[in-house]
């Protein structure tokens, strides 16, 4: 027996524990090292064939390397079971279906303004907008609405403090800068004009403003559609065509359309127009009244005057107009009973759309 190679055992053995890093790593030394065909264990063997004096020596020897071995070997486990991954705390189940998050969704007059584009962008029709602060030119004047006409008093208007402008800027302008939340959409068709060439067709979502006291039918804030058509010739058939199918589309079923005579400034002649009652299909019931019909908005054959603001010459064109609002047409389509709760912030009310 040889001295040399216990030594060697022993040294490659500590070696191996001290050094090992991994579970896998540590099994594979455990085997090599400790294991019943290890060099240590196959030499303890191998001493019952030795006389009994050289036994005893060797076998003395041996034992204590293994007890040194062994001790490495404890120590490895020590460490790596420290950082070992604790399977049972950390278990993850896979399987498990995580926890749903709130997730937000589009507004129920977002969704409403959207089918509605969609609906009259399938017509032919393009979407245009314009400013919310709008300055009294295009509001009013453009619109022909002159100041002290008492048109103007037929929509409460929330007017912009301003710094003073003096009469000349007034005069070299001639548009009156003076500004103002717009009291509808119909400005836009002005804005419109200015920078297109008829024939064109197009509708214009946007939100608007009133200083009136609020109610279940009543906003200070509230959204419209306005649209516009002019062509060489347009006639009021083609406008009652294209509600009637506008309104067909939106509701989902056929809709019938009432003109009534009325006055708008920007329109000549000019209707009120309302749609066959979509609760009761025009029979009447509490929805209408009794009527059969339900006030939809404003239409009419645009006022030369409205084109001549916009810069067109007088009587090149004909064209359509009509507003209608966005909260009115979506209460009725969702049976929401208070305009109110469109801005109400209310969750209760905004998830059920
Ligand atoms: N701008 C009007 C309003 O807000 C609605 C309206 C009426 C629009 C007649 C039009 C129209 O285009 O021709 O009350």
């Amino acid at each position: 027996m040889n001295t040399d190679v216990l030594e060697a055992i022993r040294v490659s053995a500590l070696d191996a524990f001290e050094g090992v890093k991994t579970l896998s790593d540590f099994r594979a030394r455990e085997v090599e090292f400790l294991g019943r065909k290890s060099a240590l264990n196959q030499f303890l063997k191998s001493l019952s064939s030795l006389p009994p004096e050289e036994r005893r020596e060797w076998g003395s020897r041996a034992n204590e390397i293994k007890r040194e071995v062994t001790a490495a070997y404890e120590a490895a486990k020590a460490r790596l079971e420290g950082m070992a991954f604790d399977a049972e705390a950390e278990w993850i189940d896979v399987t498990d279906p995580g926890e749903a998050l709130p997730v937000g969704h589009l507004h129920i007059l977002t969704r409403v303004e959207r089918d509605i584009c969609d609906i009259f962008r399938s017509l032919g029709f393009d979407v245009a907008d314009g400013p919310e602060v709008e300055t009294e030119f295009y509001n009013f004047d453009a619109l022909n609405v002159p100041a002290n006409h008492p048109a103007r008093d037929m929509q409460d208007t929330f007017w912009l403090r301003q710094k003073a402008v003096s009469s000349q800027q007034l005069a070299v302008s001639k548009k009156s800068s003076r500004l103002l939340l717009r009291t509808h959409t119909s400005p836009v068709q002005v804005r419109y004009m200015e920078t297109h060439t008829p024939p064109f067709r197009i509708i214009v979502p946007g939100r608007i403003f009133r200083s009136e006291a609020t109610d279940a039918s009543h906003e200070h804030t509230f959204y419209q559609f306005e649209s516009l058509f002019v062509d060489r010739e347009v006639s009021v058939g083609h406008f009652k065509y294209v509600a009637e199918l506008f309104f067909s589309r939106f509701f989902g079923k056929h809709i019938n359309i009432r003109l009534r005579p009325s006055y708008f400034p920007f329109v000549e002649p000019g209707f009120e127009f309302d749609i066959a009652c979509t609760v009761c299909d025009g029979r009447g019931c509490s929805s209408c009244h009794g009527t059969g019909w339900l006030e939809i908005g404003g239409a009419g054959m645009v006022n030369q005057k409205v084109f001549e603001a916009a810069g067109y010459p007088r009587d090149r064109w004909k064209g359509f107009a009509w507003g209608f609002g966005t909260n009115r047409l979506a209460m009725m389509k969702y049976k929401i009973p208070d305009v109110r709760l469109f801005q109400s912030g209310d969750l209760r009310f905004l998830n059920q759309f």
